[in-house]
């Protein structure tokens, strides 16, 4: 049983905090305004790859030479433009996506053909970033992300210095720019983060992870032990409300009467506690979880049967003498022995009673 409580314990507490994390996070993506948080919030709305209207576009390279060419089989084949100049994008059988100069066809050192691969320099990276941005901060130069995984191939970003740090993302492939990010939207992704147990980067979109899993599993526990150690509690007759009334109580203090009180339902803790009013009682650090042994009394007659947290918190010599743990024994006829210390936390909460009443 004390493993259990502890299991409990340990359950409650992961629990506690999760929901503690949904309910904060929550709270605060509710309150602050999605504006606030948009990573869009320097986006120049302007197509960087368009489609070719114009055949007068200098093309080089035939839809033949581009199938003959290609590595790969191929599932669509797009005539686009990307800085001004005529480039195919085609698109593979497992949907990745190649970009190709329609205006150059390469020759290799063996008199080959070969399709010529976009790909950007810095100065054109920079005008497509500069073309994205409608703030007015001058832009860094281009760097190459450290962890690539959630963006295509061939991403590098380029960080304004501006007020809420904008980061512009431009593949140098398709010379598309593929999503603009600030401190504000890393602030949102990160509350997201917590609020969605979304602790995995390749968790996708799905809130059915591993991690909501795990807390399914966790709280079905912290029910079942829950209801096991209620189910304990009431076998040992605690929370029984015929109970009430149906035992008196003497406290003792060094052979000193303190006081008589009524016993009722529940263990002797809860009804010392109660009958100190709405103080602290006796002050316990595991609150009748039998771990602390802060609540244990002395039994000046007829002590109970020692129970297992008695022996495992209690030395022979304090059973011998009738030491039991309050919170471990319900509610009987009984002289019980107070300590000098528990007489002091009783008095304290007998006098805070009286003054309210
Ligand atoms: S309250 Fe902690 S052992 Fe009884």
């Amino acid at each position: 049983m004390i493993r259990l409580q502890q299991l409990h314990k340990w359950l409650g507490l992961l629990i506690g905090l999760q929901l503690l994390l949904w309910l904060s996070t929550g709270l605060l993506l509710n309150i602050i305004p999605p504006a606030w948080f948009s990573a869009d919030l320097h986006l120049q709305t302007q197509p960087t790859s368009e489609h070719v209207t114009s055949l007068n576009q200098d093309i080089r390279v035939s839809i033949n030479d581009v199938v003959r060419l290609s590595s790969k089989p191929l599932s669509e084949i797009e005539l686009i433009t990307i800085v001004d100049r005529p480039a195919y994008q085609l698109t593979q059988l497992d949907r990745q996506k190649i970009f190709i100069w329609a205006d150059t066809m390469l020759t290799t050192h063996t008199n080959q053909q070969a399709l010529s691969i976009v790909s950007l320099s810095e100065s054109q990276i920079q005008q497509i970033a500069h073309a994205s941005y409608r703030g007015d901060a001058p832009l860094e130069p281009a760097k190459i992300l450290n962890n690539p995984t959630t963006m295509p191939k061939g991403t590098l970003v380029i960080t304004a210095r501006d007020e809420v740090g904008t980061r512009i993302f431009v593949n140098r492939h398709s010379g598309n720019v593929i999503a603009h990010q600030n401190d504000r939207s890393d602030y949102q992704q990160w509350l997201l983060m917590l609020h969605f147990m979304d602790y995995n980067s390749d968790n996708g979109v799905s809130f059915n992870h591993v991690w909501t899993q795990i807390m399914a599993v966790l709280s079905l526990l912290f029910a079942i032990s829950g209801i096991r150690l209620l189910l304990h509690q009431l076998r040992k007759g605690h929370f029984w409300p015929l109970r009430k009334n149906s035992a008196t109580v003497n406290l003792y203090h060094a052979g000193q009467f303190i006081a008589q009180l009524n016993g009722r339902s529940g263990v002797m803790l809860d009804n010392i506690n109660r009958y100190a009013g709405q103080g602290k009682g006796l002050i316990t650090q595991c609150g009748g979880g039998g771990q602390c042994g802060l609540c244990a009394l002395q039994y000046l007659t007829n002590p109970p049967a020692p129970s297992k947290h008695d022996i495992a918190k209690l030395s022979a010599r304090k059973l011998t003498q009738g030491y039991r743990l309050s919170c471990q024994h319900i509610v009987s006829n009984a002289d019980l022995g107070l300590s000098s210390h528990q007489l002091s936390q009783w008095y304290e909460n007998d006098s805070k009673m009286n003054k309210q009443t």
